[in-house]
């Protein structure tokens, strides 16, 4: 397990079908950490956007984050350490995710003495308490999720922050029919991300549970409509 940050070891836990048939080549193959975690790339698969997207994206969490942040599933490129270094007060960190490389590769970017910890465990049957974090970040994960695993995803993240914490969502939109990448997008994710198209056909609201409870869900889309962040106050 990581050397660097904390790592709380859980019971063997299943890796999803959906990573191991659709993703091998991007997270659970020995090589698609080497070939991945490049800020150039992940910066180019976004179309440039990257930074923008992650700072947009903390920004909808706060400036600054005391008590506790969740982050749910890693991220290529720096995106952790910049959310880490937002974190004060004595506040934590968690990143969770179900593949462990995923984890080590996250470890050996962080601080060794930052407030981040990292946990094995899987975003639809998250091991955390009721309304346990302050806050919670989806970066890019539920396009890779089919749609029952997308379901429980956000039914977890509902569950583990607390009323008035918030939830900040940055994904796939699709885009205007006049954006010049719409079919670029479409051969792209057709061809590598089958269950991204799918998030494309309703807004994220779709996925919520029917008996979800939240005080307000606000979406802003960028880049012809790409990408969108979606901010739920619980
Ligand atoms: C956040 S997504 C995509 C992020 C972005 N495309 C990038 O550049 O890294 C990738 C991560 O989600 C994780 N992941 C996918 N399904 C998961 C699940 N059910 N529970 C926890 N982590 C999951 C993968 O292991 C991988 O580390």
């Amino acid at each position: 397990m990581p050397t660097d940050g904390q790592c709380l070891a859980r019971d063997p836990i299943a890796i999803p079908a959906y990573l191991t048939k659709a993703y091998w080549w991007a997270y659970v193959h020995p090589q698609a950490v080497r070939v991945f975690e490049r800020q150039w790339l992940v910066n180019v698969i976004l179309w440039g956007n990257f930074g923008r997207l992650r700072d947009e994206a903390l920004d909808a969490l706060g400036v600054t984050l005391p008590g506790r942040t969740l982050q749910v599933a890693c991220v290529y490129g720096d995106l952790t350490s910049h959310l880490a270094a937002r974190v004060a007060d004595g506040g934590r960190l968690d990143v969770v995710d179900v593949l462990p490389i995923q984890l080590e590769n996250l470890a050996r970017k962080l601080r060794p003495d930052g407030p981040v910890t990292l946990m094995h465990g899987d975003s639809a049957a998250l091991e955390a308490e009721p309304a346990s974090y302050d806050r919670a970040l989806l970066f890019f994960l539920l396009h890779e999720q089919p749609e029952q695993v997308r379901r429980a995803t956000l039914a977890e993240a509902l569950r583990v922050v607390r009323p008035g914490g918030r939830i900040v969502i940055v994904d796939y939109h699709r885009p205007s029919a006049l954006n010049p990448l719409y079919w670029p997008m479409v051969a792209i994710l057709r061809t590598l991300e089958p269950f991204a198209l799918d998030l494309w056909k309703h807004e994220i609201d779709r996925w919520l549970p029917a008996s979800a409870k939240f005080a307000a869900l606000e979406r802003a889309t960028s880049f012809g409509g790409l990408y969108q962040l979606v901010t739920i106050t619980v």
